[in-house]
């Protein structure tokens, strides 16, 4: 079945001229920050990107969504190598996640899912598919390896962010710069690429995403919301605390990491959110 071509939420990417100068105002308004992050974009140096390369965060400017497209599966595996038992190049794909303000998140929630190098989705088990959260500084690292491409679409890998304690999900694509099909995936996003470089026999890709969460105004990152759900039954759409506890088709579960909840997330599919008592 192929994608949807129809792009949801998507907003038109930046020009050349429009991202020089958001850095700039960026760079006024928040310098630790912004300074680190246009490190990672290679656009520290104020030598203009170039048409193919990704962008920085530019505050107030979030990370483009896209369409889910037929092949995700709920309840991935937690962690951050999904090379067990795969053929392929190694790709190692690592970067940070910020709110508007270009501040990193931590405890964001990272959810991979992509073709083996042969183009195909493995919609039966969980190949090439698992989750894993940032760290304190924001950051992830998830190793993995280049996906293969299939019919009607350029090459990519699918992510759906989370922040805790927040209800929004940004469903989203990642891009390979240089790819022929850039030119004619309808869906394609030239925001959305990832800086990748050759390594050895493999790839190392960074990309930085930013969610659509206000700044905290402090560097430092906390969680903006605060998860109150618990005690009852679950529901989808609640925000969940860490510890709270709830009953789910007649079993009590304890929360493990705060969240707000979604169909599919149900207690008994995510061992990684809810424990049973
Ligand atoms: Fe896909």
């Amino acid at each position: 079945m192929p994608e949807n071509p129809h792009v949801s939420g998507e907003e038109p990417g930046l020009s050349r001229k429009q991202f020089i100068t958001a850095v700039g105002v960026g760079a006024l308004a928040v310098p630790a920050v912004v300074g680190a992050t246009v490190a990672t974009a290679g656009a520290a140096t104020g030598a203009a990107p170039a048409v193919d390369e990704p962008l920085a965060c530019t505050p107030g400017r979030t990370t483009v969504a896209q369409t889910e497209g037929p092949y995700f599966k709920p309840n991935s595996p937690e962690r951050d190598d999904l090379t067990a038992g795969v053929s392929g190049t190694r790709l190692v794909l690592s970067g940070h996640v910020f709110n508007r303000a270009c501040q990193p998140l931590s405890r964001v929630l990272l959810d991979f899912w992509q073709a083996d190098t042969m183009g195909a989705y493995d919609n039966v088990r969980y190949t090439l598919r698992g989750h894993l959260y940032t760290d304190a500084n924001g950051a992830y690292r998830l190793t993995t390896v280049v996906p293969g491409l299939y019919p009607g679409r350029t090459r990519h890998i699918h992510v759906k962010l989370q922040a805790p304690g927040r209800p929004q999900i940004l469903t989203t694509q990642l891009y390979f710069p240089g790819e022929p099909r850039n030119n004619t995936d309808t869906i394609y996003d030239p925001s959305l690429l990832m800086n990748v470089r050759t390594v050895g026999s493999g790839r190392e890709a960074t990309f930085d995403f930013v969610l659509n969460v206000a700044g905290t105004g402090s560097p430092t990152p906390t969680p903006t919301a605060t998860p109150t759900g618990g005690g009852g039954t679950w529901q989808a759409g609640t925000p969940y605390a860490a510890g709270a506890q709830v009953t789910y088709g007649g079993a009590t579960y304890r929360c493990l990491q705060a969240h707000t909840a979604q169909a599919g997330w149900e207690p008994p599919n995510v061992p990684a959110l809810w424990q049973r008592l």
